[in-house]
């Protein structure tokens, strides 16, 4: 089920994706699922603000984070571990020991993935944020992802790459091809999902998720099968449905 949410602009997408953050973070030991990308920045300025002015406290919430690049360090700049500390985490109180972010860096992928998907195994989480790619994407599970894929290695799409390319110098050499990403089952298990998607680049996976036939030729279609998801969207993105 979706409910939709159309804004004017930016910053009103922003809020109202803080405005569920906010009650979720009312609950005694919340647990974020977060996405990096550029969609979900202004919310994540919205919980520094509010952390800051409001004083809410992330000593009590676990996070785990949607991907990460395989063949970059974490510290690398482009990593989304660097991302998420630089975006979030090093201007919030939330404790390193409850930040998941999979790790790219080790030899063996396969077996990061496992671990992955092992420490979610007794989690729910209660709030997952979520981009969508221009073809459709959620996390990095690329069109023909299965639909009960869990974490896994993706090989990320030239269309993928290419959208990444600016922050690796435009240089699509550098741009790592693979990533370990949670599967789509994965990202169902969550309660409740906020998918935020601004621009008209957006408009067609926009539309392809809403109101398309629900198959993995559009990854995000599985999300008309969630009880509980919440689509914030600018005009451009919604200029399809
Ligand atoms: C990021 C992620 C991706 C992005 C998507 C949209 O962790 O998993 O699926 O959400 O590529 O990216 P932006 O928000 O940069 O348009």
């Amino acid at each position: 089920m979706f409910n939709i949410i159309i804004c004017q602009n930016y910053d009103e997408v922003s809020r109202e994706a803080f405005r569920i953050m906010k009650e979720t973070l009312k609950k005694e030991a919340p647990v974020l699922g977060l996405a990096t990308g550029s969609s979900p920045i202004g919310l994540y300025k919205k919980m520094i603000a509010d952390h800051n002015s409001e004083g809410t406290s992330y000593r009590n919430v676990r996070s785990w984070n949607l991907d990460e690049y395989i063949g970059i360090p974490r510290t690398h700049e482009q990593s989304y571990w660097t991302f998420m500390h630089e975006n979030l985490f090093d201007h919030i109180d939330i404790a390193e020991e409850n930040i998941h972010v999979p790790c790219g860096e080790g030899e063996d992928a396969e077996e990061e993935c496992r671990k992955y998907e092992e420490s979610l195994r007794d989690v729910v989480i209660d709030l997952q944020i979520l981009g969508i790619g221009a073809d459709g994407h959620i996390g990095f599970n690329e069109p023909g992802t299965p639909f009960d894929s869990v974490t896994h290695v993706a090989e990320l799409e030239e269309q993928t790459r290419r959208d990444n390319a600016r922050f690796f110098d435009d240089n699509m050499d550098l741009v790592p091809s693979k990533a370990i990403t949670m599967g789509l089952a994965t990202i169902m298990r969550a309660s409740k999902i906020v998918l935020i998607a601004t621009g008209e680049n957006k408009a067609d996976a926009v539309y392809g998720m809403i109101k398309g036939e629900k198959n993995t030729g559009c990854p995000a279609s599985i999300l008309q099968e969630h009880a509980d998801v919440t689509v914030v969207l600018d005009h451009a993105a919604a200029s399809r449905l």
